[in-house]
């Protein structure tokens, strides 16, 4: 397998060498992206831009060579690109990535997507806003949400303290942490309210599909941030109870897993919520799902 081979890079071996090797080896890996993982890495370890990278090809990889070879082999190994590097792109921004913490996806994207949606078709874009992140693991929803509405306030929980300090250190980064609280609890436990809109990412994966899920996902993503219970629903249960005796209008803008839309929205009819709105993903799948609740 290609995994196991030794691979060594020269420092007078030429990028476009480089890249067409770590292409042909994640290929043989069977990794579906593996032009873009090679030109992705690249371009992070060498600190230049796609442009560079495929412009000037006969540039020499130099002092990079080591760090080229270790990476492609953490690749080799089906870790994701983004741990590898330590930063991944949500929302047009960075965010540092750690071990601690889920390796932010595309999709959640939707999220801010139609949290900013319902924010601004009430008119609440220039209010004073309070707003949860449950499970805030790295912080993008409530960083990239305060980025976006400069005038609200957020409160972003996670029952691990190891996530929510990469989460401060993302809100810092982006200057936000001010505007930010972090607590280490479940759901929103003992966190002062009350919030006009919370979002969620909550882990979603039944436990007994845990062992069967993609090694970069498996081996690399803390079991904290995917274990959602016996049927993947527990974090949504324990999030519905949250309003049983709301003191204010309350807009809820969740991830869910593929064909979860129908139960997670019962859940949450059960508890008083009406749904607001949902949204596909590309493959199809309700992605997201929006609620509200009345006093
Ligand atoms: C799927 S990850 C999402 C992280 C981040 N919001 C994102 O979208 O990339 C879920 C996060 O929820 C945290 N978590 C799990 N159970 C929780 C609970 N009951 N209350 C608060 N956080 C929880 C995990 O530690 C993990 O960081």
């Amino acid at each position: 397998m290609a995994g196991q081979k030794q691979e060594v890079f020269e420092r007078d071996q030429t990028v476009g060498d480089a890249l067409a090797k770590m292409t042909r080896a994640f290929a043989a890996e069977g990794i579906e992206s593996a032009p873009r993982d090679a030109r992705i890495l690249l371009q992070g370890l060498l600190g230049i831009d796609g442009t560079a990278l495929l412009t000037r090809p006969e540039q020499l990889l130099g002092d990079a060579a080591e760090r080229v070879g270790d990476a492609m082999r953490r690749r080799l190994a089906h870790e994701p690109v983004s741990r590898i590097l330590g930063v991944r792109e949500f929302y047009g921004r960075e965010f540092i990535v750690t071990p601690d913490v889920l390796d932010p996806r595309p999709d959640t994207e939707t999220v801010v997507d139609v949290a900013l949606e319902i924010v601004r078709a009430n008119g609440l874009q220039s209010e004073a806003l309070q707003i949860a992140d449950i499970g805030t693991g790295s912080g993008i929803l409530i960083a990239t949400l305060l980025m976006e509405l400069p005038h609200a306030h957020g409160v972003a929980t996670d029952v691990s303290g190891a996530a929510l300090a990469v989460a401060q250190k993302n809100a810092e980064c982006l200057g936000v942490a001010s505007r930010t609280s972090f607590i280490e609890t479940r759901g929103l436990d003992g966190c002062a309210g009350p919030f006009d809109l919370i979002v969620s990412n909550p882990p979603y994966i039944a436990a007994g599909d845990i062992l069967g899920l993609e090694p970069d996902v498996r081996d690399y993503d803390p079991q904290l941030a995917l274990d959602g219970g016996a049927d993947g629903l527990d974090v949504y249960r324990e999030i519905a109870e949250i309003a049983r005796n709301p003191q204010r209008t309350m807009r809820l803008v969740l991830e869910i897993g593929a064909g979860q839309a129908s139960d997670v929205t019962d859940i949450f009819i059960s508890a008083g919520w009406r749904p607001l709105k949902q949204r596909k993903d590309l493959g199809g799948h309700v992605r997201v799902v929006a609620m509200e609740i009345h006093p």
